[in-house]
């Protein structure tokens, strides 16, 4: 059976027994930022478990069915073998107060047996722990269902969730089947979300979160779209099925994986960087090179033809970007890794990520001393912590160049608002990550098409007009009396950094520290003045264009815009 018609006919059997089709949220989570990836299909559900109610409003139902792209980097060195991916689809039925246990495993059984013609070999269902019981209720509907069917007691790895810093959790039943190999795997995991916890899974296993029981039980299933087509297209292993293009050797298996995985994580927005979601990219193409000795140009056409009209996977261009510097780094590291091997000394000199050198040192059977590094490392960002105090209060996520420029287009953002919407408009929280910016303010309105237009032409015409931006250390009473824009709730010291955007160049204060105190800052024409520790850059020209992406509310008078730099 081909991948598409499985796809089909999963939401199709769903649909007929009243689920609407939603489509697959992005990888990059929108609501939870506690969480890089999307890992599961109930991830963009999260909210309706706690407010079923809400899904009515927004679904126009109860029930819903998915397609779920999905990024696991958890098990990476896994990848390769007969199951294991990091990218994955995930094929989901949820329900929010529309049906339970029974509906939940009955339509499992007639999707897997009667429309795939598949044999359960067993199911599991949970031992029971805690507040939380043995799962009686299931195991007496699948004997109904089945009464030969193999049943299996589990503990913690059957119960599920919650993803992030908290969320719907619950006991479950998982369904396995035989592969061609003869060997059992899981392939469908249906979630009883019957609790709220109020910490995340780690902290919940250490016994330092609470379980609160949910007013209303939640279903979401996951079933692993890969594996389900290897067992029914009687593949012996994932990179058999039409998803791959049958990859033999290990290596290959983590080349075609890897690229996969960046492809997707690519067309959802994020670019290569050095920490968060753009430093696990880097980190897939990095090792998707190492492991292959031709240019991955190939194998990312042939990914993203086996997707054709189903997923729309472009920029290419950022792989082979990051390619072409890797494999520059790897030539001058390795040289230096067969000479010595300091962990820290590649990590800092020759960009070698301390994995990167690990996996390389197990390969040689050498030993790694990842103490000491970790060591040096601890020293190494105390000193660059040291000559960066206070900075990044202000919401930012991470430091690379990228951000830093969001961080000043952000406050352009704030200015442009007040001279086009409201000049009493403040700032209420702001998070800026590589990608994006984000500001919450307070305003009584959605704004029109016409004022974001406004805000963002304001916005790139200061870009375009090279204006100087320059820190200045001042009194306390100076910078309010200048009407600075401070942030809420804030104290202050009494001598603090403010930011000019837009003062005349000859106050730039690159200079002596002597020439600093004698400048005004009142003397140039500046478009913003912030209370703000830094960092941004020089001049507003190194900005790209500014585009508004969302403009939304978020709570009563709080509105929220997220921007990007294009
Ligand atoms: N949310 C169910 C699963 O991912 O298995």
């Amino acid at each position: 059976m081909e991948s598409n018609e499985i796809r089909n006919k999963f939401l199709k059997f769903f649909e007929s027994r009243g689920h609407k089709i939603i489509p697959s949220a992005s990888l990059v989570p929108e609501g939870d930022i506690s969480v890089l990836f999307t890992t599961a299909g109930m991830q963009q559900f999260k909210e309706y478990y706690s407010a079923p109610l809400n899904a009515i409003r927004d679904f126009g139902a109860k029930n819903v069915v998915t397609v779920q792209k999905c990024i696991r980097t958890g098990d990476i060195d896994e990848v390769g073998d007969a199951t294991h991916l990091s990218f994955f689809e995930m094929l989901g039925n949820f329900s929010f107060g529309g049906y339970g246990r029974q509906e939940a495993i009955t339509y499992a059984y007639e999707f897997i047996t009667h429309e795939l013609g598949l044999t359960i070999s067993f199911v599991t269902i949970y031992k029971g722990e805690g507040i939380v019981p043995k799962d009686e209720e299931s195991r007496n509907i699948w004997k109904d269902i089945d009464s030969n069917l193999d049943i299996r007691e589990d503990g913690a790895d059957v119960f599920w969730g919650p993803t992030g810093n908290s969320g719907p959790c619950g006991p479950t039943t998982e369904i396995y089947c035989k592969n061609a190999n003869g060997e059992d795997v899981e392939i469908w995991n249906i979630v009883f979300n019957e609790y709220f916890c109020d910490g995340s899974r780690e902290k919940l296993d250490k016994g330092e979160a609470k379980l609160s029981k949910l007013e209303t039980l939640g279903i979401d299933t996951g079933m692993g779209f890969e594996r389900l087509l290897a067992i029914a297209e009687g593949k012996k292993n994932v990179y058999d099925t039409d998803v791959f293009n049958s990859e033999n050797t290990r290596e290959d298996r983590i080349i075609a994986d890897h690229i996969k995985a960046s492809l997707f994580i690519i067309s959802d927005g994020v670019i290569p960087g050095n920490t968060g979601r753009g430093y696990v990219l880097r980190r897939l193409i990095r090792r998707a090179v190492r492991f292959s000795k031709e240019p991955l140009a190939n194998k990312i056409e042939t990914i993203k033809n086996l997707y054709k009209g189903i997923y729309n996977l472009d920029d290419e261009k950022e792989i082979e970007k990051e390619e072409k510097k890797f494999r520059e780094t790897l030539e001058h590291g390795m040289k230096e890794f067969e000479k010595g091997h300091d962990a820290f000394t590649l990590f800092t000199t020759y960009g070698f990520p301390l994995e990167l050198t690990l996996e390389l040192a197990k390969e040689k059977g050498i030993e790694i001393d990842v103490e000491d590094f970790n060591k040096k490392i601890a020293e190494h960002q105390k000193l660059s912590q040291t000559a960066s105090v206070g900075m990044f209060k202000g919401g930012l996520a991470n430091h690379n160049e990228q951000t830093i420029r969001l961080h000043t287009a952000h406050h352009l953002l704030l200015a442009a608002l007040q001279t086009i919407i409201n000049k009493d408009i403040k700032q209420r929280g702001s998070n800026i990550t590589e990608e994006r910016l984000r500001m919450d303010f307070l305003c009584d309105h959605k704004l029109t098409d016409e004022e974001k237009k406004k805000v963002e032409d304001w916005v790139n015409e200061k870009i375009k007009l090279g204006l100087n931006v320059v820190r200045r250390e001042m009194p306390l009473i100076e910078a309010q009396k200048l009407g600075a824009e401070m942030e809420f709730g804030a104290k202050y010291p009494d001598v603090v950094s403010v930011y000019f955007i837009g003062d005349s160049p000859k106050s730039d204060l690159g200079a002596n520290a002597k020439e600093k105190k004698s400048l005004s800052p009142t003397s140039g024409n500046h478009v913003s003045i912030e209370f703000c520790g830094g960092p941004h850059v020089k001049n507003t020209r190194e900005l790209s264009e500014f585009k508004i992406q969302k403009e939304e509310a978020v709570a009563a008078g709080i509105r929220r815009i997220k921007a990007v730099l294009v």
